[in-house]
């Protein structure tokens, strides 16, 4: 990496755990492709069920049978392979992920591998912040182990700050609370968060949620890791990231990693085949198939014409919302490319209204490329539910966005989207046409859409120049893969 040295002669091996969902799949296969191309033998662990898709993607296993000394790996997640595996079944894949994985889990790090192809035994793990038992099994067995958390660093802190918030009586929420009323001690007085912007889970008006114990719980496993991986900026979160450093050992924002990936493989010449915005075309982690016939849409419409619409790989909707989005996309008077997955209608399939009007305004693909979509010159707006990952990877691309988050650490990442990085507008907790309408038309033509995109283009340039050698990025990647060196000896 920094020194140009190659390691796979010696017995470094990182194993990498994600938990199983797309959104947490995506930065984790990244981060293993980087650290095989420092030098690091890495396996990368996936459940059966994912492995198999990720791999029917055109290209994906091609590309990552070349990175150097990675190998995929994969384990059952306990579920019948037609058990649904969204959002609503969260619950049901945690537990009986806990229940499967384990002893498996224990085996691979005791033995480096069941197949016994001459890889020298795992000497460390990157593991999801999610899996609870990842942590127990590494202690047990004395293997070194950093966190990954996917999530925001904001949101990671926001969880951290549960039992001031519980302490201040922000939480748990009453019947009738102001959820307008800023709240404190999150980030300071100065806040311009407010109850409504903490994540989903903060909503509870049960003082002994569950959800709310798991979060603490995992919280509180942080100080047991050497230290936790973000997929995050300095230039995004310094603020959030300097209240986190002093509660866990050591952390690293290596993100945006999609295109910390892009750098490192122009620093190790290990360029792939070229697509939109320098993005090779096999660059997919996708679990889904790509519907690539968008593209060719997107380049017969005009330089930022067109509206992105993208709720990630696990939000559900209703009928309803649906409908309401459709009827505010399609009186924007924009045109606009919708994502809507085969899972995601929650009550049936896609209305009459919309599967007719379609050809009219509307682009509907089942699942698009969408790094490259969103480098696109033709989008000009990204309609989105704050994921952490879409986030990132609009800013990479310089394209402001309307957010409508719907669960999770995407309530806290639309309010830094319209108050702190100024790139666009935040529409939580209403789904209305009439809203909707004039979001995207602020957006793309408003009175402050000149502002909003010169605040996007200025990031993207931030977030390119921190993945290059030099930049706070890629010494983080050369900090973490210090450390993951010492580690083995410590
Ligand atoms: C979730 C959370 O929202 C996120 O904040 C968390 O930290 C990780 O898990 P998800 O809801 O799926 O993930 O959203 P997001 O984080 O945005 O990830 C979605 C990924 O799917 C993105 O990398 C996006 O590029 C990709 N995607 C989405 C596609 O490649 N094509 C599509 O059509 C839609």
């Amino acid at each position: 990496m920094g020194s140009g040295q190659k390691t796979w002669g010696t017995p470094h091996h990182v194993l990498i755990f994600p938990f199983p969902f797309q959104g947490h799949i995506t930065p984790m296969l990244k981060l293993a492709e980087v650290l095989s191309l420092s030098g690091i033998r890495v396996t990368f662990l996936n459940t059966h069920h994912n492995h198999r898709r990720l791999l029917s993607s055109p290209g994906v296993g091609a590309r990552l049978a070349s990175r150097p000394g990675l190998r995929l790996r994969s384990i059952p997640d306990g579920l019948p392979e037609d058990n649904p595996r969204g959002l609503t079944e969260a619950t049901e894949i945690i537990a009986a992920f806990d229940a499967t994985a384990p002893p498996l889990y224990r085996d691979l790090l005791s033995s480096g591998g069941a197949d016994h192809d001459g890889a020298p035994p795992v000497t460390c793990v990157v593991a999801d912040g999610l899996l609870r038992f990842a942590v127990d099994v590494a202690e047990e067995m004395g293997v070194p182990i950093f966190a990954f958390r996917t999530c925001s660093s904001s949101s990671f802190w926001a969880f951290h700050c549960i039992p001031k918030l519980i302490e201040t009586g922000v939480m748990p929420f009453q019947d009738g609370c102001d959820l307008d009323e800023p709240v404190a001690c999150v980030l300071g007085t100065e806040s311009f968060l407010r109850r409504r912007d903490l994540p989903s889970f903060c909503r509870t008006k049960d003082s002994d949620d569950p959800n709310i114990r798991f979060l603490m719980d995992l919280t509180e496993n942080s100080t047991r890791y050497r230290g936790v991986v973000f997929n995050s900026a300095e230039f995004a979160e310094s603020i959030v990231l300097s209240h986190i450093r002093g509660k866990v050992r050591s952390t690293y924002p290596i993100g945006p990693l999609h295109g910390l990936l892009q750098a490192v493989e122009h620093s190790t010449g290990a360029v792939g085949d070229g697509g939109g915005d320098g993005i090779p075309s096999s660059d997919s982690t996708s679990l889904w198939q790509e519907d690539r016939a968008c593209m060719e849409w997107l380049d017969a419409r005009p330089t930022a014409s067109v509206v992105y619409v993208s709720f990630g790989s696990v939000v559900p909707l209703g009928k309803e919302q649906l409908l309401e989005l459709w009827h505010g996309l399609v009186n924007s008077g924009y045109h606009f490319l919708w994502v809507v997955r085969p899972d995601m209608i929650v009550d049936g399939g896609v209305p009459a209204v919309v599967a007719a009007g379609r050809e009219e305004r509307g682009f509907l693909a089942e699942w698009a490329p969408q790094q490259e979509v969103l480098g696109h010159p033709a989008v000009g707006c990204f309609l989105t539910h704050s994921g952490w990952n879409s986030t990132l990877e609009g800013m990479w691309a310089g394209v402001p966005m309307v957010c409508w988050p719907f669960v999770s650490d995407q309530l806290i990442t639309s309010r830094f989207v319209s108050e702190v990085w100024r790139i666009g507008v935040d529409i939580k907790d209403t789904c209305d046409r009439a809203v909707v309408e004039k979001a995207v038309r602020e957006v793309m033509a408003g009175e402050r859409s000149a502002q909003m995109r010169a605040a996007a283009a200025s990031i993207s340039k931030t977030a390119r120049e921190s993945v290059e050698v030099g930049g706070s990025a890629f010494k983080n990647l050369e900090r973490l893969i210090r450390d993951i060196i010492k580690s083995i000896n410590s």
